[in-house]
């Protein structure tokens, strides 16, 4: 039924009949249905009305049998009342044709003492006439559908003969407007109502101050946004200086080369790097400004010569190093590159003692690999990255570092594992146990950059520089719960999950 339909009929049944019961008078119609209707008949002052709740009370099968046929215990009563010489069990079995009746009829007779037991051991009568009280009590609660006692209620609950139903209904009276027609109501006052005069009878809609707003939606941080402010915190706090990371196109040069990774290393093929086709080539190394007068030609030719010949120490990979594929641009792949040209100019840099002072840089940033995009992976992805540069650093000092930065991440107990990078050694791989899987999870790869990376750039020998990095959306997917990569960057992600996820909290030690 329309909404309209059930509001017109309320009116006449109101018109008939006032006070109206909505269950009484539309005992199949949903109280919901009957709701709205009210509803739209009061916001006009039409009807008023009160909600009732109560509980009516309903017969199960068995006390529908009951109320139809008798208690169990009366048919067995009524079965051995005219067999004077009483009935053996099948013999009342047969006589009221249901074994179920008799089993438990019989036990009952027995406990109010209607029947008893002969000598040979048949059931007999052993009264006159008997009053079935829960019959009557079934056939009141058939046609009342309440109940007289609570007590009562309950037994009859217990015996699976009725149950309880939570009934709402309405109490219906006449409002001031009652009529029986819903009249058009304005929601306007038009220019035609005022030049034709019709405004002065008509009706107009009510304001509804209790309508809630429309939702408004502001913007909203994205949530790799809200752990990234946090994980910034955690590296101010530490003495950390942010990297300048505004470029995401480098030269292999910055990407690779200065990095010790050769130009044969599969990290560099274009499967698992993005080259940028126009412009093709970089220019050669330069500072960005002339107030960077570093000698980048120098750095440039170190950086062959350790490449193609080895120096420092090092033997080097002996392969012709091509200036070329150093020129070619490429989305960069880590952002280790800027950390690269972050320590290049610190080489630059005199301290008191007239040497690099020590430093601490990190970055949060986008990096690119030409992936396979699935699940856990895509071809964008967000990189933190942290780089401690001191004198005269060592392996285990760095490892107590790890322990107190992830700690502050409120990630513990870690595990280190021997790793390969092409620009540090020792390398390793941090794991952290992750209660929620019930394994060791790899959060990070680590290690100490390698001379040929360090002296090519002029960075005295006792400095040591210490490099981590690990992705903002794993710590980000743990924290809120997600396992696609998919539902939190890129163009599937829904509006309503960035605009609803809370904010973030790591879990400080
Ligand atoms: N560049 C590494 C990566 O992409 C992370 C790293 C940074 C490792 C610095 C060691 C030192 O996984």
């Amino acid at each position: 039924t329309p909404a309209g339909d059930l509001a017109t009929q309320i009116l006449h049944a109101l018109d008939k009949n006032s006070p109206l019961l909505s269950s009484a008078a539309f005992p199949t119609i949903p109280s919901t249905e009957v709701k709205g209707a009210l509803d739209r008949l009061a916001s006009r002052d039409m009807v008023k009305y009160e909600t009732i709740d109560r509980e009516e009370a309903i017969l199960e099968p068995e006390g529908e049998q009951i109320a139809a046929n008798g208690s169990h215990e009366a048919r067995v009563f009524e079965a051995l009342r005219t067999a004077v010489e009483g009935l053996t069990i099948q013999e009342l079995e047969t006589a009221i044709g249901d074994k179920n009746v008799v089993k438990i009829g019989q036990g009952r007779a027995f406990r109010e003492k209607w029947i008893s037991k002969t000598p040979d051991g048949k059931f007999k009568a052993a009264k006159e006439s008997i009053k079935d009280t829960t019959k009557e009590q079934m056939q009141t609660i058939q046609s009342t559908k309440s109940y007289p006692d609570a007590k009562m209620l309950a037994d009859l609950k217990k015996r699976k003969l009725v149950r309880t139903q939570k009934i709402i209904s309405f109490n219906i009276q006449k409002g001031e407007k009652f009529a029986l027609k819903i009249p058009e109501v304005a929601t306007d006052l038009t220019a035609d109502m005022i030049a034709s005069g019709s405004w002065k009878s008509a009706t107009f809609k009510g304001y509804n101050f209790k309508a809630l707003g429309a939702d408004q939606h502001p913007g909203a941080l994205h949530p790799l946004n809200k752990v990234r402010s946090e994980l910034r915190q955690i590296f101010f706090e530490m003495g950390f200086q942010e990297m300048p990371t505004d470029k995401f196109v480098e030269s292999g040069f910055w990407n690779f080369d200065a990095l010790f990774v050769p130009q044969q290393h599969p990290a560099r093929d274009m499967q698992d790097t993005f080259y940028v086709s126009d412009p093709k080539e970089a220019d050669m190394p330069r500072g960005e400004d002339s107030s960077d007068t570093a000698d980048y030609k120098t750095y440039w030719d170190n950086v062959k010569d350790v490449h193609q010949d080895g120096k420092y120490g090092s033997i080097g990979y002996r392969y012709p190093w091509s200036g070329e594929e150093s020129k070619k641009l490429v989305l960069r792949t880590h952002t280790t590159a800027i950390s690269a040209s972050m320590l290049y100019k610190l080489a630059q840099q005199k301290g008191p003692d007239g040497r690099p002072p020590p430093a601490r840089y990190f970055s949060i940033d986008r990096v690119f690999r030409n992936e396979t995009v699935d699940a856990t992976h895509l071809a964008e992805f967000h990189q933190v990255e942290g780089v401690i540069a001191d004198y005269d650093l060592t392996l285990g000092g760095l490892m107590e570092f790890m322990d107190i930065f992830f700690g502050k991440m409120g990630i513990t107990d870690l595990k280190y594992k021997c790793a390969y990078n092409p620009y540090t050694e020792p390398s390793m791989e941090i794991f952290s146990y992750h209660k929620g899987l019930g394994k060791l999870v790899e959060i990070g790869n680590s290690g100490m950059f390698r001379a040929e990376m360090l002296e090519s750039m002029g960075l005295p020998k006792d400095m040591r520089v210490f490099g981590w990095g690990l992705s903002l959306e794993r710590p980000t997917m743990i924290k809120y719960g997600i396992s696609n990569i998919r539902e939190l960057l890129g163009h599937k992600v829904d509006l309503n999950f960035m605009r609803n996820s809370p904010a973030v909290r790591l879990d400080k030690e």
